[in-house]
């Protein structure tokens, strides 16, 4: 899959000022310390909120001593959120300068930069040390990233042996329509979604064993429905806090995602594995 624009034009990468414009709202100055469950409604960008990065904590049984690395961490969300809750030593990579910044300083103002590093850099290239991590998680990174063996064959060698990968990503659960291809290329940029077997291959041909999937989209689909008509329904409080602008886009975005997962050509998955 290929021939999807700049991953910067995604709607939910644009308008970032809407992170300080809902901190603001809740009377929070671009300076002010902030506690990171405040960030939770805006920090999360996957599905699930916390509760999928709880599951990762659960299934991974992860702890204050281990390492982890979390790739494509966006605004930092989940990091910040493993290293408060379970005490871990998150590195935090991530491609977007943008993003990587905006992450930097909310985790430094939740006072959490002892426990997570944020990194900027590409996962298919930036120079992840061999063997230091006991875990890997990823939450809807992989489906934009083209060459995902070659991303999985780096992971595996990021890990120590025995560690495990948990990824929560996007699959493509029945065949894409000429429509739905469009939308997955151009509005989710995806470039690497596949059917559930051959990522699971991408898996077991690059350095991880005991593949454990599971269907999330059951609970995905009324996620992402809820989570439009929750939109709609504040659009008001969205309008005067984020502007019409940024409230269009997201919007338009969320518009875009639930059919795919209602007409059932777009699933998502738990992936858990470990090294071989
Ligand atoms: C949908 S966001 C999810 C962010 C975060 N995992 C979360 O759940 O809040 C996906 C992130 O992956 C990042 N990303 C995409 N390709 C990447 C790559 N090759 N290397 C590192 N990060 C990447 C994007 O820039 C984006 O921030």
């Amino acid at each position: 899959m290929s021939g999807s624009p700049p991953i910067g034009s995604m709607p939910l990468y644009t308008h970032l000022d809407r992170i300080e414009r809902g901190l603001a709202a809740l009377g929070i100055g671009p300076a002010d310390p902030v506690r990171p469950e405040q960030l939770f409604p805006l920090d999360q960008w996957h599905y699930g909120g916390t509760d999928a990065v709880r599951s990762a904590v659960e299934h991974l049984g992860l702890r204050s001593s281990n390492s982890v690395l979390d790739v494509g961490s966006g605004l930092g969300g989940p990091a910040r959120f493993l290293a408060y809750t379970a005490g871990c030593h998150v590195t935090a990579l991530e491609l977007q300068p943008e993003l990587h910044k905006i992450g930097s300083d909310l985790t430094a103002r939740c006072g959490l930069s002892g426990r997570v590093s944020h990194i900027c850099g590409d996962a298919l290239t930036y120079p992840i040390a061999d063997g230091v991590f006991d875990a890997v998680v990823t939450w809807l990174t992989i489906h934009h990233i083209p060459l995902r063996p070659r991303l999985f064959a780096r992971l595996a060698k990021a890990l120590r042996h025995g560690g495990r990968c948990y990824i929560e990503d996007l699959y493509m659960r029945a065949p894409f329509s000429e429509r739905d291809l469009v939308d997955v290329r151009t509005v989710l940029i995806g470039n690497s979604v596949t059917s559930l077997p051959d990522f699971a291959t991408d898996l077991r041909g690059n350095g991880f064993v005991q593949i454990d999937a599971t269907d999330l989209t059951d609970a995905t689909r009324p996620f992402v429905a809820a989570r439009l008509a929750a939109w709609q329904k504040d659009s008001d409080r969205h309008i005067r806090d984020l502007g019409k602008n940024a409230y269009d886009v997201m919007e338009n975005f969320y518009v875009v995602v639930a059919p795919l997962f209602e007409e059932g050509s777009l699933g998502c998955v738990r992936l858990v594995a470990s090294t071989a």
